[in-house]
Order: structure tokens, then C-alpha cells, then sequence
């Protein structure tokens, strides 16, 4: 279990580094990255490097015990360069060109560009693939999907469309281009899909396949540099920082390449828009079912041109506790010291611009001590749940080209599992369908909107195996061409689900879907009605359900048709299915995780006060509980069984977490 930071030399002059050095290890700090966006610095020009300032700086860490993760600079290309080069700038839908002055002004599929990032990493690599300090490689920064609109890319969309369709033919009768007239009769012809041509919108079969492309271009960049590194120094590890819940691109392809995958963690930054720490962690370590890093996590105020929210005191070990909880092995903060200059003055690092340690250096510092505590305990440990929530970019990005409705935007409808599942103590794995879903008792999944038969096939045989599968609304709508499919919702799984969607609806919040809500004009949603008689509130969508052999769980109490199956329970195999035919709120998730996990016996706890995030980390046969307190306020947390307090109050049937406190809990063996 490491515990690190961000740092930049090369913004502070030499003789303020071995202060810096031994400030970190007196932190209890092990590990730095950086280099990351010191190409100037790196190749000042064009094939003239200079490491040596880098060796020193590597060299001044290591004297102190510090262990160095490099990163490759490609994410703030040079001036010489894009002077050189103005074509390497990407584009935007009109054609504008982003210019020099910020960063990330490079197109991921420019071949020179490729060419360029191949020679800086591999000059970095072979300088520093023997260094003692150094421990692996971080490719870029934070990689986005290439949705850059220059002619170059257009034409290696084309290209990239010859390679799949093979013919024009087969690409027209896959997008259905008859539609509107727009049969291509040339390569050439293929356009760029955006938003606003002449106001209308592109094909939706179009929009995926660029999406598609976006993505493979950046993939495939930084496969360039995989390779050198693994060839170079076969002995270093290769991450990346994602970005949580970012989802231009498809990570599960970027992290093919990598060892593990790594984020970037802002939880109280006005920047990002995904503040859900727990459920961006989930995401992150379901990519590849692995532990991860946090390569950057958040230190201090967050800003650039304005300022978010200081941390309030102990909220930033909070976060950190948090991400070991939800399976990080390293988290570094970010970053070292506030800087003096550039965009990001504002945005806080341990030290203020000072540089001298207060508040928050000595709260990161007893967070380090604790770890280092807890690391013969923790080390090797891992987060397996027994469920899981499915997770697909591709289904995101054509929920993204088609909304349908405000509601059923791809995070939410996760979110709405995970937060149901929190308040039992049962995190889900937010995972991709190509897992071994048979190592999880339920699963649940967002709208598989875009259903492959191959999809279809794996939930059946999943559920025919014995799984619980939970379904969504707008499942089965769609093929991989994002045309759509002829079978009866909710298509190929109609079988395992037990139903047929007979109509449906989308649930405007003022516009009154039935009779019964007659007088009601105004008031969001409809009721549907358990059967147990508890009524829920339905919003978003409304599917009206014919029943082939399940059996309904819940109807319409109000909307177009009352009466009709709205929540339905099937046995298929020996597992069962469940069909959820609306969007409802927090209470009817938890309603619905009780349900399942009540019938198939899954430990749980109940009454997890809504902020406090519980996980468990398994070594083996031992296990340990963190019970993470977001809020400001104490919180009293049901306990388990437990043989030992390793962190925070003890207790015995319940503890109290005061502010933003944590506890950890060695569980006692399950009889
Ligand atoms: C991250 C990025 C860092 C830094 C930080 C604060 O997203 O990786 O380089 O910019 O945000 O803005």
C-alpha cells in the first residue's frame, strides 16, 4: 500500500528540491509521478533531449527512498513542434483548429503526431528503463476519445469504415441510408456527424461508428507507446490516470494495454461534473476487476480562474480511505505545492504557495502513518462483491445520440442500482458484460439498448445457470448498428424475461398519463403499486408488459393502462429475471435490491445511513469492513460480527463515526 504525490521539478528552482524530497518522506510519502507535461523541458529542440535535469531530480527523490512512476509528456506537445506542424492541431466541428497555449492541442491520429510521441517515449524510455527509482509509466494524461473533426481524420474515418463494411452496399443496408436519401455512391461522400448541420441530425448508425472510431484512434496511440515501454523496460508496469465517470471513449479498450488501471480523483472539485467517489471507484476498478491507483487525488482547493471549496478538516483522508476502501493499492495527491504560474494557480497541493507544511501536509501525513499502520494487514487484499452492476460505453454513447428522454442517461441509471445497494452494505462491481458474471450471485443492468446476440446469449445463460438478472427499461431496442431490431421488447431476451413490452411511453413531469391522475396536472410521474400494496412513484418511462410466463410483481396503479404489469419476476433455467418496465425513485431500488438479495440470503446490513459509504476488502479468508463517513455530521453505523478494530471507534452491535471519519474492522469468520 503505497501513499504518494504529484510533483514538478521543473517548476521550482534545483535547490528547493532535497527540501521537497525530505518533506515528502517525512510525510511518509513513497512514491511521485511526474514528467508528465515537461516535454519543453525534455526536448527543447527538436531531437536535442536533455534528461540530466530529470536524472537529478529522480536521483534527489530516490536519495530519500522515494520510488518514481515517469509519465510520458504527449498530452502538452512542444512549440517547435505544432510551429513545425499547425496540421497537428485537432479541429472542431466547423473546422476551427484549437491553437497553441493550453494543452491537448494534438489529433491522436495525425501520423506525424504518432511519430513524435514515439520518439519521446522512446528516448525517455531507454534513458530511464535502468533508473533504481523508477517503477513504472504513465501513459499521456488523461485520455480523451479523438473526436477531432480535421480532414484527416475524416478520411481515416472513411478508411476505418472500408475496413469494417468492406462494400458501400454493406455499409448502406447497415446504416439504412436510404432514410432521407443519403446512399452513398463514394468513400468520399461519408461525412463527420455533428450536431447542428442545417440544424438536423445525422444518422444514428453514423454517429456510433464515428464514436467508435473516436475511440479506437486514441487507443491506438497509446498502444505506440505501450509497445516501446514493455520493449524497453520489460520490468516496469504501464497505467494510466482515467477519469472516473468520463466517457468519451471506451476504457475497457484503453486498459487492454495496461497493468492496472489508474484515475484521478476530485470529489470535491467544482470541475467535474461526476462528484460520486464511490461509484467512479467502482467504474474504475471494474475495467479490468482489478485493484487500482489513484494517480491523483484531490489535496486541497480545487481552481483555475475561480476557486471550488476548501476541504474540511479530516475530509481529505476521508477520500483517500475511501478509495483503499473501494480497492486502490496507491493513492498519490495531487500535487505537491500550489504553483506560481499557469492556468492551474489555484488549484491547491499539499503545500500552499509557501511552501511550508501546515494543515493540510500533516493531515495527509497522518493519513500516511496510518496506512503504513495498516499495510501488513491490507496488503494483497481485494474488493470482489457478490453483485454487480453492468457497465458499457457503447451502450452510453447511444443512449448519448438518442436520449430518448432526460432520465436515462447511462450514469444514472447505474447510479440508481449502486445507491440502492450502498444502504444494504453491498457495493457493487460496476463491471463489462465480457466478465464472468457467473462469479456474481445478481446482476444488475442499465438499458442493454443496443442488444447483440451474443449479449443476449450470455444473459441467458447466465440467468439459465442460476443467476439473478435485473433488467431496465429500453433493453433489446437496438442492434450493434444502432438500427432497430423487429423482435418484441425487450428482443432477444423476451424469453428470459418472461414478457413482451405490449406499449409504452416516455413520462413527461407535467403531462398526466391517465385518467386517474386527472386533476393532478403538474405532478411528476405515476404510481405503480407492489404487490405487497406499497406504491411507488414512476418517472421517465413507462412500459405496459404482457406476460409469457412471469409472473408481475408490481403494476400500473396510474397511466395509460392501469392494471398492467409494470414490474415482472421470471424463472428461467435456475435463475430468475427480473423486469423493471419503469424508472422509479431511491425507494423502489432499495425495494427492489431487498427483494433479490432477502431471497438469495446475501449477508447484508441494514440501516447505512444515506452518506456513509460501507466496503469490504477480502485477503483470503479475512475480511475487512471500512465504514466511510462523507457527511459533516455523526453518523451511528450498524456493525457486523467483528474479531478486531484496526481504525476508528470501536464497537460492538454499532459505532458512531464522528465527521468525515473512518473505520476499519477485521470481520470475524463467517461460522
Ligand atoms: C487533472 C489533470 C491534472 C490537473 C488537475 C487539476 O484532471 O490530470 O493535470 O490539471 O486535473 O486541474
Amino acid at each position: 500500500m503505497r501513499v504518494g504525490v504529484d510533483y514538478y521539478p521543473e517548476h521550482w528552482p534545483e535547490d528547493r528540491w532535497p527540501t521537497d524530497a525530505r518533506l515528502m518522506r517525512e510525510a511518509g510519502l513513497s512514491v511521485v509521478r511526474m514528467a508528465e507535461f515537461a516535454w519543453c523541458r525534455m526536448e527543447p529542440q527538436e531531437g536535442r533531449y536533455d534528461f540530466d535535469w530529470l536524472e537529478r531530480a529522480i536521483g534527489i527523490l530516490h536519495g530519500e527512498g522515494i520510488e518514481v512512476v515517469l509519465g510520458t509528456p504527449t498530452a502538452t506537445p512542444p512549440a517547435w513542434l505544432h510551429e513545425r506542424y499547425p496540421e497537428l492541431y485537432p479541429a472542431d466541428p466547423r473546422g476551427y483548429r484549437k491553437g497553441f497555449g493550453t494543452r491537448l492541442q494534438r489529433c491522436l491520429g495525425n501520423e506525424i503526431m504518432r511519430s513524435y510521441s514515439r520518439r519521446i517515449t522512446e528516448a525517455m524510455v531507454a534513458r530511464f528503463a535502468d533508473n533504481p527509482a523508477v517503477i513504472g509509466w504513465q501513459t499521456d494524461n488523461e485520455f480523451e476519445a479523438n473526436l477531432c473533426y480535421c480532414d484527416d481524420c475524416a478520411r481515416r474515418f472513411r478508411e476505418w469504415l472500408r475496413r469494417k463494411y468492406g462494400t458501400l452496399d454493406a455499409l448502406n443496408a447497415a446504416w439504412g441510408t436510404v432514410f432521407w436519401s443519403q446512399e452513398y455512391s463514394g468513400w468520399s461522400q461519408i461525412p463527420l456527424p455533428w450536431e447542428a448541420r442545417c440544424g438536423q441530425s445525422h444518422n444514428p448508425s453514423l454517429w456510433l461508428d464515428y464514436r467508435r472510431f473516436a475511440s479506437e484512434t486514441t487507443v491506438a496511440f497509446q498502444h505506440d507507446q505501450v509497445e516501446i515501454i514493455r520493449r524497453l523496460a520489460p520490468g516496469h508496469f504501464i497505467t494510466h490516470n482515467f477519469m472516473g465517470l468520463h466517457d468519451s471513449m471506451d476504457y475497457v479498450a484503453l486498459a487492454e494495454d495496461l497493468d492496472f488501471v489508474s484515475w484521478d480523483n476530485y470529489p470535491g472539485g467544482a470541475w467535474h461534473a461526476d462528484r460520486d467517489p464511490a461509484m467512479a471507484h467502482d467504474a474504475m476498478r471494474g475495467i479490468k476487476e482489478k485493484n487500482i491507483w489513484v494517480m491523483e487525488e484531490q489535496s486541497g482547493i480545487p481552481g483555475w480562474e475561480r476557486m471550488g471549496v476548501r476541504p474540511a478538516p479530516g475530509q481529505i483522508r476521508m477520500w483517500a480511505w475511501q478509495a483503499i476502501a473501494h480497492g486502490a493499492d496507491a493513492v498519490l495527491f495531487f500535487r505537491w505545492r500550489s504553483c506560481l504560474y499557469g492556468t492551474e494557480q489555484y488549484w491547491h497541493g499539499i503545500l500552499n504557495h509557501d511552501g511550508i507544511p501546515r494543515r493540510r501536509y500533516h493531515e495527509i501525513a497522518g493519513f500516511a502513518s496510518e496506512v503504513a499502520k495498516l499495510s501488513p494487514e491490507l496488503d494483497g487484499s481485494i474488493v470482489k462483491s457478490r453483485v454487480a452492476i453492468l457497465n458499457s460505453y457503447e451502450q452510453n454513447w447511444a443512449l448519448q445520440i438518442q436520449p430518448q428522454i432526460d432520465g436515462l442517461g447511462w450514469w444514472e441509471q447505474v447510479r440508481r442500482f449502486a445507491n440502492a445497494l450502498g444502504r444494504r452494505a453491498l457495493g457493487g462491481d460496476i463491471v463489462p458484460i465480457t466478465t464472468n458474471l457467473a462469479s456474481f450471485q445478481a446482476v444488475f443492468v442499465p438499458s442493454w439498448y443496443i442488444l447483440t446476440d451474443d449479449d443476449a446469449q450470455r444473459l441467458a445463460d447466465y440467468v439459465k445457470n442460476g443467476g439473478t438478472l435485473v433488467l431496465n427499461p429500453r433493453t433489446g431496442v437496438k442492434h450493434a448498428d444502432n438500427t432497430c431490431r423487429t423482435e418484441p421488447l425487450p428482443g432477444p431476451l423476451a424469453e428470459v424475461a418472461g414478457i413482451e413490452v405490449d406499449d409504452y411511453s416516455p413520462i413527461y413531469p407535467t403531462v398526466p398519463l391517465s385518467s386517474a391522475a386527472e386533476g393532478n396536472e403538474g405532478s411528476e410521474g405515476c404510481l405503480i403499486r407492489m404487490a405487497d400494496g406499497r406504491e411507488f412513484c414512476a418517472k421517465v418511462w413507462a412500459d405496459y408488459l404482457t406476460l409469457k410466463g412471469a409472473e408481475a410483481v408490481a403494476t400500473w396503479e396510474q397511466g395509460h393502462f392501469p392494471g398492467e404489469p409494470v414490474v415482472t419476476r421470471n424463472r428461467f433455467g435456475k435463475g430468475s429475471c427480473c423486469y423493471l418496465g419503469t424508472i422509479g425513485e431511491a425507494e423502489f431500488y432499495e425495494a427492489v435490491v431487498a427483494m433479490i438479495v432477502d431471497e438469495l440470503g446475501l449477508p447484508t446490513l441494514e440501516g447505512i445511513p444515506l452518506g456513509v459509504d460501507v466496503r469490504v476488502r477480502r485477503k483470503g479468508e479475512e475480511r475487512f469492513v471500512f465504514f466511510v463517513n462523507q457527511t459533516g455530521e455523526d453518523q451511528w453505523v450498524p456493525l457486523p460480527p467483528i474479531v478486531e478494530t484496526l481504525l476508528g471507534p470501536s464497537g460492538t452491535k454499532e459505532a458512531a463515526l464522528g465527521p468525515y471519519d473512518v473505520a476499519i474492522y477485521k470481520l470475524a469468520p463467517r461460522a
